[in-house]
């Protein structure tokens, strides 16, 4: 079946003010695990090269708050880590490369991560990291420096964030979820809950790790995924542009809890070693339109639809162990852009 030119059409006509951002790879103290290797990577909205992610999340009473779309989805690796271990989370747009983007420049906001047992429960996520408004602007009406945009736009895209010291190997099984987010701003001068055209962009990603050793470390009591934001939260409805000349002390109040205490306060960016898999854009083979998830294999420039079911998030109250599940790309390289 010829797909790729309504879908495509549509998708252009749409996309222009999302960002597409997303994990395309986990560095264990430096050492690369793949690319999108124990990522459950959002689906996208149609195959690429016109296809865009729907990856920013704007409804904070979803579940794909949790995790993003297909959060639920289990990937069948897991990574090991120990405790003081060192991740740097690889965010891009459109290439695993030092050249990308990473994020559009526009897209200032904060930056954040939490830890949560695997599968979450009520009240599981806990903060462990998290930057938001790092530097006023020494202009006028400057937007200052954020972590999206100054720090991890400008750092390659890395995200670092340490394994908390001790940590306990899982309760129930040795596995926990990452749950790393950017939160774009640039429409965050309205609510969502007011206007759904424009809000807060949440791009939560979830990465699967295991901890290893012998750590005796609990996580304390975290907040839920729907739950922790809400649209009255003085970080979700903000205007980064106005901002009033410096030195007028002006803040912004990061969304959700306070970091825990037993994360680490600041981490450092250490050096990373070359990556290991593909680094350009990929084709889809499952994207989501209004719930309903198409999984396609590609010839030349079409896409031939294998299937399509309706998606509702599943989040499992037990463990499982991590089957092989359909994966959201075809590592092969994306045809030539189709032309109108
Ligand atoms: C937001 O998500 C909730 C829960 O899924 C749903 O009931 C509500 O209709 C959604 N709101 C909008 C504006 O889509
Ligand atoms: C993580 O980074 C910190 C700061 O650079 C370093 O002191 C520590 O040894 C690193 N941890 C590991 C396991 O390499």
């Amino acid at each position: 079946m010829r797909l790729i030119a309504t879908v495509a059409a549509a998708a252009a006509s749409v996309s222009v003010v999302n960002a597409h951002c997303y994990i395309w790879g986990v560095f264990v103290n430096g050492v690369d695990q793949g690319t999108f290797r124990a990522i459950r990577t959002p689906a996208y909205n149609g195959p690429s090269p016109h296809g865009y992610a729907n990856s920013p999340v704007k409804n904070l009473t979803s579940v794909d708050l949790k995790c993003n779309v297909l959060g639920d989805k289990q990937v069948d690796y897991t990574i090991q880590v120990r405790p003081g271990d060192n991740l740097t989370f690889d965010w891009h747009h459109d290439k695993r490369t030092d050249t990308d983007d990473v994020i559009a420049s526009s897209h200032h906001g904060p930056a954040l991560v939490y830890l949560s047992p695997d599968p979450p429960t009520e009240d599981s996520f806990v903060k462990i990291w998290e930057e938001g408004l790092y530097e006023l602007s020494e202009v006028p009406f400057g937007a200052g420096k954020w972590a999206t945009t100054s720090d991890i736009a400008a750092n390659h895209g890395h995200m670092n964030v340490r394994v908390p010291a001790g940590l306990k190997p899982g309760q129930v099984s040795a596995s926990y979820l990452v749950r790393a987010e950017m939160i774009a701003l640039h429409e965050g001068d309205a609510s969502y809950l007011k206007n759904q055209f424009r809000g807060a962009q949440f791009y939560p990603n979830c990465v699967q790790i295991e901890v290893v050793g012998d750590g005796t470390v609990e996580l304390p009591k975290g907040v839920s995924f729907p739950g922790a934001y809400d649209y009255s939260d003085p970080g979700v409805v903000f205007d980064t542009s106005p901002l009033p000349t410096t030195p007028c002390a002006t803040t912004y109040q990061i969304p959700g809890p306070t970091v825990w205490s037993g994360a680490w306060p600041t981490t450092t960016a250490i050096e990373v070693g070359p990556i290991s898999g593909p680094t350009t854009a990929t084709l889809w083979s499952s994207w989501i339109q209004k719930s309903i998830v198409t999984y396609a294999s590609y010839d030349g420039s079409e896409a031939n639809i294998l299937s399509t079911s309706v998606y509702t998030a599943e989040w499992s109250t037990t463990y499982q162990t991590p089957a092989a599940m359909p994966t959201p790309t075809a590592q092969r390289d994306p045809p030539d852009p189709v032309v109108f």
